[in-house]
C-alpha cells in the first residue's frame, strides 16, 4: 500500500546538499524514510583515507531531523561487522569496468557487502543512489537484480555547486587553491559530452579532455566514454554514453560524470 512505503537513503555521514537531494527524493517516492550513517571501513584500501574521513553525526542527526527523517541508523563497526563475519559478495559484470575498480580493487567488494547487509535490514521499497557514483550506481543495481533483493535501486542525479563542481564529503579536503581548480573537472567532462554530440569521436574527446586536466596540474585515473547502462566499451553511435573521469588533486581523488 502506498501510505505504508518506506525508502534508505544510504550514506557515509558528512552529510551535503547532495544527500539532502536524495532524502527529499526518498520522499517523493515513500512518505516513511530511514538514512543510516555508517562510515563503512570495509570499502576503504589500506593506503585510503577512512582515518581522516569527515565524520559529523551530531550536525547530521540535525539536518536529517529537519528534513523530516524518520529513522537514523547510524551502527558501530562492530555491530556490522562482528568478529565471526565471514561473508562478502562476490562482483562482476559493472564491478569490473576497469573504472573505479581498477584504482580501489576492493571497494565494490565493501560497498556491495554493506549495502546487502543495509538493505536486507532494512526491508525498504526503495534505496536511494546518488549519480555522481555512477559505477557504484550500476553495481547496486546488479547486485538487487541478481540476489533477487525486494528493494528497488533509485537513482537521483548529482548535485553540483554554483560552479559545477559535483558535490562530495570528500570536497572538504580540498585547499582553498584546489577548490578553486576542482570545477575544471565537471567542465572537461561537459565539454567532451558536447563534443561528442557534435559528433567529435569518443576517444578524442576523452583525450581532450585528459589533456586540459592534466594541464591544470590534476592527475588523472581515468576519462572515458562508457556505455551508460552497462559501462562496457561503446561499440556504437546508437548506444547511450557517458562520460566518466576520476582525478587526484594533491591526495583528494575526485569523481565525476556526465551524460552525452
Ligand atoms: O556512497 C556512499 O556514501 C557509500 O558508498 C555507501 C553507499 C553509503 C555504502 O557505504
Amino acid at each position: 500500500m502506498e501510505g505504508h512505503k518506506t525508502a534508505i537513503v544510504p550514506t557515509m555521514g558528512a552529510l551535503h546538499r547532495g544527500h539532502l537531494a536524495l532524502v527529499a527524493e526518498a520522499f517523493r517516492l515513500a512518505p516513511r524514510v530511514v538514512t543510516s550513517i555508517f562510515v563503512n571501513p570495509r570499502q576503504f584500501g589500506r593506503s585510503e583515507d577512512l582515518g581522516r574521513y569527515p565524520r559529523n553525526e551530531a550536525a547530521d542527526r540535525e539536518v536529517l531531523a529537519q528534513a523530516g527523517v524518520n529513522l537514523i541508523f547510524a551502527p558501530t563497526s562492530s555491530l556490522m561487522y562482528p568478529p565471526e563475519f565471514a561473508t562478502t559478495v562476490s562482483l562482476a559484470g559493472p564491478a569490473k569496468a576497469g573504472l573505479e575498480d581498477k584504482f580501489r580493487p576492493d571497494f565494490f567488494t565493501g560497498v556491495a557487502t554493506v549495502v546487502a547487509k543495509l538493505l536486507i535490514a532494512a526491508e525498504c521499497n526503495f534505496a536511494m543512489f546518488g549519480e555522481k557514483d555512477y559505477q557504484q550506481l550500476k553495481v547496486v543495481t546488479q547486485l538487487v537484480r541478481d540476489l533477487n533483493m525486494a528493494t528497488e535501486i533509485a537513482p537521483v542525479p548529482t548535485v553540483r555547486e554554483a560552479d559545477g563542481l559535483a558535490m562530495s564529503s570528500r570536497n572538504a579536503y580540498l585547499t582553498a587553491s584546489q577548490r578553486k581548480k576542482a570545477p575544471e573537472l565537471s567542465i572537461a567532462l561537459f565539454e567532451a559530452a558536447k563534443a561528442a554530440r557534435l559528433g567529435v569521436n569518443l576517444d578524442r574527446a576523452a583525450a581532450t579532455a585528459r589533456r586540459k586536466l592534466e594541464g591544470y596540474g590534476f592527475r588523472v585515473d581515468y576519462v572515458v566514454a562508457r556505455n551508460a547502462a552497462t559501462l562496457a566499451k561503446v561499440k556504437s553511435a546508437t548506444e547511450p554514453i557517458r562520460f566518466l573521469a576520476a582525478v587526484r588533486l594533491g591526495r583528494t581523488r575526485l569523481i565525476d560524470n556526465v551524460p552525452v
